[in-house]
């Protein structure tokens, strides 16, 4: 995994702000140690804050891989909430249901296997949190498809949104075989930037944050709007 911020920053973060306890814990040393991709732990302390504040009842991810960051996001429902996960990798699904029993969230945690691409535009919400952690090359497509899930109020949170802190680099600058998720993850990065409907902050921290506070509804395309 890439990170924006130096080995001595990450290392330092590390150090002062303490793992998670319990079987969730359990479950982040166990990933980490094969080295599944879960979200670091200064990224995982920022979603715990970030949920702390918003309270949501109805969570989506995409991207469940072991079910570390569905785990998480339980702490911080309350006892009706649920969180509804996707994944596509049968492999990785196979550990994240073992790990959805060790935490004793088998009635909080639903897994949606299939791709994202497919199981989105079937989905009715609403979501109040959306955390998209999946094929970077991808977040725009399903961008219109959170947008609709998400009621006014609802939180979009995008991880892995700076390539390793080369996005900030010229396109030609980057290796050749990653110039099209660098493309498009510019581009969905200003899609996010310039919609009207959000107010939109990207974080440096881990491979890079988006946070998307949706602030009004956002017209259908076709739809006309009230002032036009
Ligand atoms: C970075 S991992 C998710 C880590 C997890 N959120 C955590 O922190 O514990 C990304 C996961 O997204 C899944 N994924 C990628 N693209 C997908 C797609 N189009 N549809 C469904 N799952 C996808 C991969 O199989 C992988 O398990």
């Amino acid at each position: 995994m890439n990170y924006v911020t130096d080995d001595t920053m990450n290392a330092y973060l590390r150090t002062v702000q303490p793992m998670y306890d319990g079987v969730l814990g359990e479950i982040q040393r166990e990933a980490l140690a094969a080295e599944v991709p879960i979200i670091p732990l200064e990224t995982a302390r920022l979603l715990s804050v970030l949920l702390t504040m918003h309270k949501p009842k109805q969570i989506l991810e995409i991207g469940t891989a072991v079910g570390f960051s569905a785990g998480l996001m339980c702490r911080y429902l309350p006892e009706d909430g649920t969180v509804t996960t996707i994944d596509r990798f049968e492999v990785m699904l196979k550990d994240a249901r073992v790990n959805i029993k060790r935490m004793g969230l088998e009635n909080k945690i639903k897994i949606l296997e299939g791709d994202a691409a497919d199981i989105l535009p079937t989905l009715e919400g609403p979501y109040d949190v959306i955390f998209l952690d999946a094929a970077k090359g991808q977040y725009g497509n399903f961008l219109p498809h959170c947008l609709r899930l998400l009621p006014v109020g609802g939180l979009l949170i995008v991880d892995d949104v700076l390539q390793g802190g080369t996005i900030a680099q010229t396109r030609f600058s980057v290796p050749r075989r990653q110039r099209t998720i660098h493309k498009r993850l510019r581009n969905f990065l200003w899609e996010i930037t310039h919609n009207d409907a959000l107010e939109t902050s990207i974080i440096p921290i881990g491979d890079g944050m988006a946070l998307c506070y949706k602030k009004k509804e956002i017209p259908l395309e076709g739809e006309q709007k009230d002032d036009e």
